[in-house]
């Protein structure tokens, strides 16, 4: 199992605050904000990780994270996105350095308060597919949102106008390698990217699509300047990547 942290885009939304280093080296509390996803991967059991970085200060997550000694690592992998075309697009990145194997993929900009554990160890046990994480939130307008009919996600929309449950669809996700196949067939969406919700609704159509609900706090610390200043404010109280 390899795991990836994607980490490209340009941050407008974080405008000023991006207008000169990318918004996964500003700090939430007392770390930068790449430390958290990183930490969950670890936390996760998975050492064999890549970064995606693009946009401003590539150069930066070099010099910040190194080999990721400092994280008990003894190598850290990373690529780079030349433009922002889409989180599934980042992913394709990676398809090099999967070598095959399945893949754990959280967005740089996710926090969580405890672990995904247990949600990577049913993946393994899963004989094929993918596996998303979801929790409810009260503005689900914001994210992909899951529509579920009974406990089988049905459909994922991406920031829809009229969500049809709470459930946002969170930035970890867990692929087969079919993975690099389903986003070459993908096509840029109106904003121009290639969306990751497409490759999720991609393995509904197979039928191959699982999920774990996510305990404890979960931010999208990049989603505004709010949902920055809100995650900062958390893990400054109680804390952050806790095992149990
Ligand atoms: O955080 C969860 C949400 O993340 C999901 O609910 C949505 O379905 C998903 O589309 C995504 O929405 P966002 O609007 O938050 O995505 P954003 O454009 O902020 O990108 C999230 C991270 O993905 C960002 O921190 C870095 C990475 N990324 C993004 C783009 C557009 C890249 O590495 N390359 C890119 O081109």
């Amino acid at each position: 199992m390899k795991g990836l942290i994607l980490a490209g885009g340009l941050g407008t939304r974080l405008f000023p605050l991006t207008k000169i280093t990318n918004k996964h080296l500003l700090p939430v509390y007392d770390r930068p904000m790449i430390f958290y996803p990183l930490q969950t991967l670890i936390n996760a059991g998975i050492k064999d990780i890549m970064v995606v970085t693009g946009g401003n200060n590539a150069g930066d997550f070099l010099r910040l994270l190194g080999n990721g000694k400092e994280f008990g690592l003894k190598h850290l992998n990373y690529t780079y996105q030349e433009r922002e075309g889409g989180i599934a697009e980042a992913l394709g990145l990676a398809e090099h350095f999967a070598e095959g194997e399945r893949v754990v993929v959280i967005l740089g900009d996710n926090i969580i308060e405890w672990n995904i554990v247990e949600a990577v160890k049913e993946f393994k046990r899963q004989r094929s597919g993918a596996k998303i994480m979801i929790k409810t939130v009260k503005n689900p307008k914001d994210y992909g949102v899951a529509e579920l009919k009974g406990n089988k996600i049905v459909k994922i929309v991406e920031k829809p106008q009229k969500p049809k449950s709470n459930y946002a669809v969170l930035g970890i996700y867990m692929y087969d390698n079919q993975v690099f196949d389903i986003i070459k067939t993908l096509k840029p969406s109106k904003r121009g990217e290639l969306e990751i919700t497409d490759v999720n609704n991609a393995y509904i159509k197979r039928g191959d699509l699982t999920y774990s609900v996510l305990k404890g706090y979960w931010a999208d610390a990049g989603a505004s300047i709010d949902a920055l200043l809100e995650a900062n404010k958390f893990v400054a109280r109680h804390g952050a990547n806790k095992k149990i």
